[in-house]
Protein backbone atom coordinates (compact mmCIF):
# COMPACT_ATOMS: atom_id res chain seq x y z
CA UNK A 1 0.00 0.00 0.00
CA UNK A 2 1.69 3.03 -1.02
CA UNK A 3 -1.00 5.49 0.53
CA UNK A 4 1.46 8.92 1.14
CA UNK A 5 3.46 9.31 4.82
CA UNK A 6 2.22 12.87 5.47
CA UNK A 7 -1.34 14.73 4.56
CA UNK A 8 0.67 18.01 3.57
CA UNK A 9 -1.99 19.16 1.44
CA UNK A 10 -4.59 18.30 -1.60
CA UNK A 11 -2.63 19.95 -4.10
CA UNK A 12 -0.19 16.65 -4.24
CA UNK A 13 -2.63 14.22 -3.17
CA UNK A 14 -3.57 11.97 -5.88
CA UNK A 15 -7.40 11.37 -7.45
CA UNK A 16 -6.78 7.75 -6.62
CA UNK A 17 -5.73 8.64 -2.77
CA UNK A 18 -8.65 10.16 -2.39
CA UNK A 19 -11.03 8.06 -4.12
CA UNK A 20 -9.34 5.35 -1.65
CA UNK A 21 -10.08 7.74 1.68
CA UNK A 22 -13.40 7.97 0.06
CA UNK A 23 -14.01 4.00 0.10
CA UNK A 24 -13.36 3.78 3.75
CA UNK A 25 -15.09 7.06 4.96
CA UNK A 26 -18.18 5.42 3.68
CA UNK A 27 -17.88 1.97 5.24
CA UNK A 28 -16.69 4.13 9.11
CA UNK A 29 -19.87 6.89 8.09
CA UNK A 30 -22.62 3.70 8.18
CA UNK A 31 -20.62 2.70 12.01
CA UNK A 32 -20.90 6.24 12.98
CA UNK A 33 -24.04 6.41 12.30
CA UNK A 34 -25.34 3.45 13.74
CA UNK A 35 -23.21 3.89 17.17
CA UNK A 36 -21.50 0.56 16.32
CA UNK A 37 -18.03 0.21 18.15
CA UNK A 38 -14.92 0.30 15.98
CA UNK A 39 -12.82 -2.13 16.02
CA UNK A 40 -9.47 -0.80 17.59
CA UNK A 41 -7.24 -1.46 14.31
CA UNK A 42 -4.71 0.93 15.58
CA UNK A 43 -3.74 -0.01 19.07
CA UNK A 44 -0.25 0.72 19.89
CA UNK A 45 -0.22 3.87 17.69
CA UNK A 46 0.55 6.97 19.13
CA UNK A 47 -0.91 10.22 18.04
CA UNK A 48 -0.01 14.06 19.10
CA UNK A 49 -2.76 17.09 18.94
CA UNK A 50 -1.11 20.25 18.16
CA UNK A 51 -3.38 22.86 18.43
CA UNK A 52 -1.54 26.35 18.03
CA UNK A 53 -5.32 27.62 17.00
CA UNK A 54 -8.75 27.82 18.33
CA UNK A 55 -10.84 24.76 16.77
CA UNK A 56 -14.10 23.12 17.69
CA UNK A 57 -14.81 20.50 14.48
CA UNK A 58 -11.43 19.54 13.53
CA UNK A 59 -9.87 19.22 16.99
CA UNK A 60 -12.81 17.06 18.68
CA UNK A 61 -13.48 15.12 15.16
CA UNK A 62 -9.56 13.71 15.53
CA UNK A 63 -9.50 13.31 18.98
CA UNK A 64 -12.75 11.31 18.72
CA UNK A 65 -11.50 9.02 15.54
CA UNK A 66 -8.01 8.94 17.05
CA UNK A 67 -9.71 7.65 20.59
CA UNK A 68 -12.36 5.28 18.45
CA UNK A 69 -9.07 3.11 16.88
CA UNK A 70 -7.79 3.01 19.98
CA UNK A 71 -4.59 5.03 19.39
CA UNK A 72 -2.80 6.63 22.63
CA UNK A 73 -3.76 10.08 22.41
CA UNK A 74 -1.98 13.27 23.68
CA UNK A 75 -3.06 16.71 23.29
CA UNK A 76 -0.29 19.33 23.04
CA UNK A 77 -1.76 23.15 23.75
CA UNK A 78 0.41 26.04 23.41
CA UNK A 79 -1.26 28.13 26.32
CA UNK A 80 0.00 25.74 28.57
CA UNK A 81 3.70 24.40 27.24
CA UNK A 82 7.13 25.56 28.18
CA UNK A 83 6.68 27.79 25.10
CA UNK A 84 4.98 30.27 27.18
CA UNK A 85 8.17 30.56 29.73
CA UNK A 86 10.00 31.44 26.63
CA UNK A 87 11.52 28.33 24.54
CA UNK A 88 12.30 28.23 21.52
CA UNK A 89 9.75 26.27 18.91
CA UNK A 90 12.38 24.31 17.08
CA UNK A 91 13.66 23.01 20.84
CA UNK A 92 9.72 22.53 21.36
CA UNK A 93 9.45 20.07 18.37
CA UNK A 94 12.49 18.19 19.22
CA UNK A 95 11.70 17.65 22.51
CA UNK A 96 8.15 16.51 20.99
CA UNK A 97 10.16 14.13 18.42
CA UNK A 98 12.04 12.61 21.30
CA UNK A 99 8.60 11.31 22.56
CA UNK A 100 8.56 9.55 19.18
CA UNK A 101 4.41 9.89 18.23
CA UNK A 102 3.93 8.03 15.42
CA UNK A 103 2.05 10.91 14.10
CA UNK A 104 1.44 14.61 14.83
CA UNK A 105 -1.91 16.78 13.87
CA UNK A 106 -0.70 19.95 13.82
CA UNK A 107 -3.26 23.38 13.57
CA UNK A 108 -0.73 26.42 13.28
CA UNK A 109 -1.33 30.14 11.79
CA UNK A 110 1.86 30.66 9.45
CA UNK A 111 1.08 29.44 6.18
CA UNK A 112 3.83 26.42 5.08
CA UNK A 113 5.17 25.45 8.57
CA UNK A 114 3.50 22.47 8.07
CA UNK A 115 6.72 21.17 6.41
CA UNK A 116 8.68 22.49 9.18
CA UNK A 117 6.79 19.63 11.28
CA UNK A 118 7.64 17.01 9.00
CA UNK A 119 11.10 18.03 8.32
CA UNK A 120 11.85 18.03 12.08
CA UNK A 121 10.25 15.10 12.97
CA UNK A 122 9.95 11.58 12.25
CA UNK A 123 5.70 11.44 13.00
CA UNK A 124 3.56 11.17 10.24
CA UNK A 125 1.97 15.06 9.74
CA UNK A 126 -1.39 15.53 9.26
CA UNK A 127 -2.13 19.38 8.39
CA UNK A 128 -5.19 20.24 10.56
CA UNK A 129 -4.67 23.86 8.58
CA UNK A 130 -2.15 26.43 8.27
CA UNK A 131 -2.36 29.69 8.00
CA UNK A 132 -4.39 30.57 4.74
CA UNK A 133 -2.76 27.73 2.43
CA UNK A 134 -4.25 24.14 3.17
CA UNK A 135 -7.16 22.59 5.40
CA UNK A 136 -7.06 19.10 3.77
CA UNK A 137 -9.24 17.46 5.61
CA UNK A 138 -11.92 20.03 5.25
CA UNK A 139 -11.23 19.51 1.65
CA UNK A 140 -11.72 15.53 1.83
CA UNK A 141 -15.36 16.12 3.96
CA UNK A 142 -16.15 18.80 1.62
CA UNK A 143 -15.58 16.73 -1.55
CA UNK A 144 -17.29 13.49 0.92
CA UNK A 145 -20.24 15.10 1.25
CA UNK A 146 -20.68 16.49 -2.50
CA UNK A 147 -19.87 13.13 -3.80
CA UNK A 148 -22.80 11.53 -0.84
CA UNK A 149 -25.08 13.91 -2.38
CA UNK A 150 -24.88 13.75 -5.88
CA UNK A 151 -22.98 10.90 -6.61
CA UNK A 152 -20.43 11.77 -9.61
CA UNK A 153 -18.77 14.81 -9.06
CA UNK A 154 -18.26 15.72 -12.77
CA UNK A 155 -19.34 18.93 -14.00
CA UNK A 156 -20.92 19.45 -11.32
CA UNK A 157 -20.53 23.84 -10.50
CA UNK A 158 -19.46 24.30 -7.08
CA UNK A 159 -18.93 28.18 -6.43
CA UNK A 160 -16.92 29.27 -3.09
CA UNK A 161 -17.99 32.21 -1.56
CA UNK A 162 -16.76 34.91 0.42
CA UNK A 163 -13.23 35.60 1.89
CA UNK A 164 -11.37 33.92 -0.45
CA UNK A 165 -7.97 35.35 0.20
CA UNK A 166 -7.88 34.44 3.77
CA UNK A 167 -8.97 31.17 3.20
CA UNK A 168 -7.24 27.51 3.62
CA UNK A 169 -10.89 25.80 2.93
CA UNK A 170 -11.10 27.89 -0.15
CA UNK A 171 -7.34 26.22 -1.76
CA UNK A 172 -8.18 22.80 -0.64
CA UNK A 173 -11.42 22.74 -2.15
CA UNK A 174 -10.24 24.14 -4.99
CA UNK A 175 -7.16 21.97 -5.66
CA UNK A 176 -9.51 18.86 -4.44
CA UNK A 177 -12.71 19.82 -6.40
CA UNK A 178 -10.46 20.33 -10.07
CA UNK A 179 -9.44 16.93 -9.61
CA UNK A 180 -12.43 15.45 -10.17
CA UNK A 181 -13.77 17.11 -12.88
CA UNK A 182 -16.04 20.42 -11.18
CA UNK A 183 -16.73 23.28 -12.59
CA UNK A 184 -15.48 25.45 -9.82
CA UNK A 185 -15.98 29.49 -9.82
CA UNK A 186 -15.58 31.61 -6.16
CA UNK A 187 -17.73 34.91 -5.55
CA UNK A 188 -17.08 38.11 -3.52
CA UNK A 189 -16.25 41.46 -3.08
CA UNK A 190 -13.19 42.10 -5.66
CA UNK A 191 -10.93 42.48 -2.52
CA UNK A 192 -11.63 39.15 -0.79
CA UNK A 193 -10.34 37.25 -4.66
CA UNK A 194 -7.03 36.92 -5.18
CA UNK A 195 -5.61 37.70 -8.01
CA UNK A 196 -4.12 34.32 -8.73
CA UNK A 197 -7.41 32.40 -8.89
CA UNK A 198 -8.05 32.54 -12.36
CA UNK A 199 -4.53 30.59 -12.76
CA UNK A 200 -5.60 27.97 -10.93
CA UNK A 201 -8.39 27.24 -13.28
CA UNK A 202 -11.34 28.98 -11.17
CA UNK A 203 -13.89 31.13 -12.45
CA UNK A 204 -14.58 34.47 -10.96
CA UNK A 205 -18.20 36.30 -10.04
CA UNK A 206 -18.88 39.15 -7.96
CA UNK A 207 -22.84 39.17 -8.11
CA UNK A 208 -23.69 37.02 -5.71
CA UNK A 209 -27.64 36.04 -7.18
CA UNK A 210 -25.98 35.17 -10.25
CA UNK A 211 -23.68 32.72 -8.08
CA UNK A 212 -26.70 31.23 -6.76
CA UNK A 213 -28.49 30.99 -9.68
CA UNK A 214 -25.33 29.57 -12.36
CA UNK A 215 -24.34 26.62 -9.28
CA UNK A 216 -25.30 23.59 -8.33
CA UNK A 217 -23.77 24.17 -4.96
CA UNK A 218 -22.58 27.24 -2.64
CA UNK A 219 -19.50 26.64 -0.19
CA UNK A 220 -19.91 29.59 1.80
CA UNK A 221 -16.88 30.85 4.10
CA UNK A 222 -16.25 32.39 7.07
CA UNK A 223 -15.16 36.00 7.13
CA UNK A 224 -12.39 36.10 8.98
CA UNK A 225 -12.42 38.50 11.33
CA UNK A 226 -8.78 37.25 13.28
CA UNK A 227 -7.06 37.59 9.90
CA UNK A 228 -8.09 41.34 9.48
CA UNK A 229 -10.87 40.58 6.87
CA UNK A 230 -12.92 43.49 7.92
CA UNK A 231 -9.83 45.62 7.04
CA UNK A 232 -10.56 45.11 3.73
CA UNK A 233 -14.68 46.13 2.98
CA UNK A 234 -16.47 49.36 4.29
CA UNK A 235 -17.95 47.25 6.64
CA UNK A 236 -19.37 43.64 7.85
CA UNK A 237 -22.74 45.19 7.33
CA UNK A 238 -22.25 46.06 3.64
CA UNK A 239 -20.82 42.69 3.12
CA UNK A 240 -23.53 40.97 4.34
CA UNK A 241 -26.15 43.18 2.92
CA UNK A 242 -24.45 42.02 -0.94
CA UNK A 243 -23.45 38.27 0.19
CA UNK A 244 -25.36 37.00 2.74
CA UNK A 245 -27.10 33.70 1.90
CA UNK A 246 -30.24 34.05 3.02
CA UNK A 247 -32.96 31.94 2.50
CA UNK A 248 -34.89 33.97 0.17
CA UNK A 249 -32.01 34.32 -1.92
CA UNK A 250 -31.63 30.54 -2.14
CA UNK A 251 -35.16 30.91 -3.29
CA UNK A 252 -33.30 32.11 -6.20
CA UNK A 253 -32.51 28.21 -7.61
CA UNK A 254 -34.73 25.42 -5.76
CA UNK A 255 -31.96 23.16 -6.56
CA UNK A 256 -29.07 24.70 -4.92
CA UNK A 257 -27.03 23.21 -1.69
CA UNK A 258 -24.92 24.54 0.56
CA UNK A 259 -22.24 24.01 2.68
CA UNK A 260 -20.00 26.29 4.75
CA UNK A 261 -17.00 24.26 7.12
CA UNK A 262 -18.02 26.53 10.49
CA UNK A 263 -17.86 28.51 12.59
CA UNK A 264 -20.75 30.44 11.09
CA UNK A 265 -20.96 34.17 11.51
CA UNK A 266 -24.78 34.26 11.66
CA UNK A 267 -26.13 37.05 9.15
CA UNK A 268 -22.67 38.00 8.24
CA UNK A 269 -21.74 35.29 5.51
CA UNK A 270 -25.16 33.05 6.12
CA UNK A 271 -28.31 33.41 7.44
CA UNK A 272 -29.43 30.79 10.30
CA UNK A 273 -32.49 30.36 8.33
CA UNK A 274 -30.44 29.02 5.72
CA UNK A 275 -27.94 27.47 7.75
CA UNK A 276 -30.43 24.77 9.59
CA UNK A 277 -32.67 24.78 5.94
CA UNK A 278 -33.59 21.38 3.95
CA UNK A 279 -30.90 23.29 1.31
CA UNK A 280 -28.06 22.95 3.84
CA UNK A 281 -25.67 19.84 4.25
CA UNK A 282 -23.54 21.63 6.85
CA UNK A 283 -24.36 18.87 10.02
CA UNK A 284 -23.72 16.13 7.45
CA UNK A 285 -20.20 17.67 6.66
CA UNK A 286 -19.60 17.39 10.65
CA UNK A 287 -20.30 13.59 10.77
CA UNK A 288 -18.64 13.41 7.51
CA UNK A 289 -15.41 14.85 8.68
CA UNK A 290 -15.55 12.11 11.36
CA UNK A 291 -15.29 9.30 9.04
CA UNK A 292 -12.75 10.55 6.61
CA UNK A 293 -10.23 11.31 9.54
CA UNK A 294 -11.29 7.27 10.11
CA UNK A 295 -10.28 6.51 7.01
CA UNK A 296 -7.41 8.82 6.83
CA UNK A 297 -5.35 7.42 9.48
CA UNK A 298 -6.59 3.71 8.89
CA UNK A 299 -5.01 3.87 5.52
CA UNK A 300 -1.56 5.96 6.48
CA UNK A 301 -1.18 3.44 8.96
CA UNK A 302 -1.21 0.86 6.44
CA UNK A 303 2.24 2.18 4.53
CA UNK A 304 5.36 0.56 6.70
CA UNK A 305 6.58 2.23 9.60
N1 LIG B 1 -13.96 23.86 9.89
C1 LIG B 1 -13.08 24.03 10.88
O1 LIG B 1 -11.84 23.94 10.69
O2 LIG B 1 -13.66 24.33 12.08
P1 LIG B 1 -12.85 24.46 13.44
O3 LIG B 1 -11.98 25.70 13.33
O4 LIG B 1 -13.88 24.56 14.52
O5 LIG B 1 -11.98 23.24 13.58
Amino acid sequence: MNFPEHLTGLRNLSKTDIDDIFELTGIFKKKIISKEPLEKVLGGKSVINMFFENSTRTRTSFEFAEKKLGMDVVNFNESGSSLSKGESFTDTLKNIEAMKFDFAVVRHPDSGIITVFRDLTSSRIINAGDGINEHPTQGLLDLYTLQEEFGSLKNLNVCIVGNICHSRVALSNIFGLLKFGVNVSVCGPVPFIPGYIEGLGVSVYTDIDNAVKNNDVLNILRVQTERDASALLPSLTEYSRHYCITKERLRLNPKIKILHPGPMNINVEIDYEASVSADSLIFNQVTNGLAVKCALFTLMSKTDF
